[in-house]
């Protein structure tokens, strides 16, 4: 298998190289419980920069670096200022000199991409503008402890095609789920964006629609992501008229297969894009699809930082 220094976006990698990645963090995930995960990782420091607010990414980071026997350390662009104080071809070089890894979460996805091709450690896209490669993930592993399996089921995606909605729709393409995606005019994926997917996955199940029940019709997963993404807080009372009737409740639920379950990246807005009673049922596995990010990103940093890229099982 190809070795790999960096992960930015899902697509940057194959099916093979995903799949035996899920398999890894649950393989690890059941040595981690029984006290088995070695620390592979001493020593070693990961630079954690964030340009936006976080609860999971940074505590799951920053909590898999201290159980793998290293170190994160969390700055703000208060400090770095990448691309503004410094260039980021600046800062990539330094943090490669002294540190074993870089995760960035920021507005600019190019400034990720830039970061990656300048510094020679790994650099992890922990959320941009753009997408949110490891929230996918750590998705896809929830899923796959659910089902037993991905290939065949069917995830749908209620609301704003967004970067967290991109990557769900780059997993499933790559994994071969199906993806239904229902949004607004205005704020629906770009075609671009589609036709990239059909033409490096021609057998692809994803499709794109206006109407949520349409698109929840034999879903085995319904998923949502906030209507206003960090940054868009001055849209926020234009984003809530235009998402009506795209919230999760029971009677949206009552249109997807009887054992479906409901993920959400969080933080949610209860009473908006989903209502309490769904993030409290028993379809809701929002709270162990947070602890996946962990279990995930843990798994990550050992094959990125640890063993050069390479999976070994
Ligand atoms: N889901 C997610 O990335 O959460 P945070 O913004 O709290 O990190
Ligand atoms: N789409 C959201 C995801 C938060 C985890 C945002 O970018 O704010």
């Amino acid at each position: 298998m190809a070795r790999i220094k960096d992960f930015v976006n899902i697509l940057d990698h194959d099916s093979a190289f995903l799949s035996a990645l899920i398999d890894k963090a649950i393989a690890d995930k059941k040595l981690f419980r029984a006290g088995q995960l070695p620390a592979s990782l001493s020593r070693k420091t990961l630079v954690m920069y964030f340009e936006k607010p976080s609860l999971r990414t940074r505590l799951s980071f920053e909590t898999a670096m201290v159980h793998l026997g290293g170190q994160g350390i969390y700055v703000t662009s208060a400090e770095i200022g990448l691309g503004k104080r410094e260039p980021v071809k600046d800062v990539a070089r330094v943090v490669s000199g002294m540190c074993d890894g870089f995760v960035a979460r920021t507005f600019s996805h190019e400034a990720v991409c830039e970061m990656a091709k300048y510094a020679s450690v790994p650099v992890i896209n922990a959320l941009t503008d753009y997408s949110h490669p490891c929230q996918a993930m750590a998705d896809m592993m929830t899923a796959k402890e659910e089902f037993g399996k991905l290939e065949g089921l069917k995830m749908v995606y209620i609301g704003d095609g967004n970067n967290v909605a991109r990557s769900l729709a780059s997993a499933c393409a790559s994994l071969g789920l199906g993806f239904s995606i229902a949004s607004p005019e205005g704020f629906k994926l770009e075609q671009e964006f589609f036709e990239f997917l059909f033409k490096r996955y021609p057998k692809a199940q994803v499709e794109q629609v206006t109407d949520p029940v349409i698109a929840v019709k034999g879903g085995d997963i319904v998923y949502t992501d906030t209507w206003v993404s960090m940054g868009q807080e001055e849209e926020r009372e234009e984003r809530i008229r235009q998402f009506s009737g795209y919230q999760i409740n029971r009677e949206l639920m009552k249109h997807a297969n009887p054992q479906a379950i409901f993920m959400h990246c969080l933080p949610a807005y209860r009473g908006l894009e989903v209502t309490d009673e769904i993030m409290e049922s028993a379809h809701s596995r929002v709270f162990e699809e947070a602890e996946n990010r962990l279990h995930f990103q843990r798994t990550l940093l050992a094959v990125l930082m640890g063993s050069g890229g390479e999976i070994r099982l």
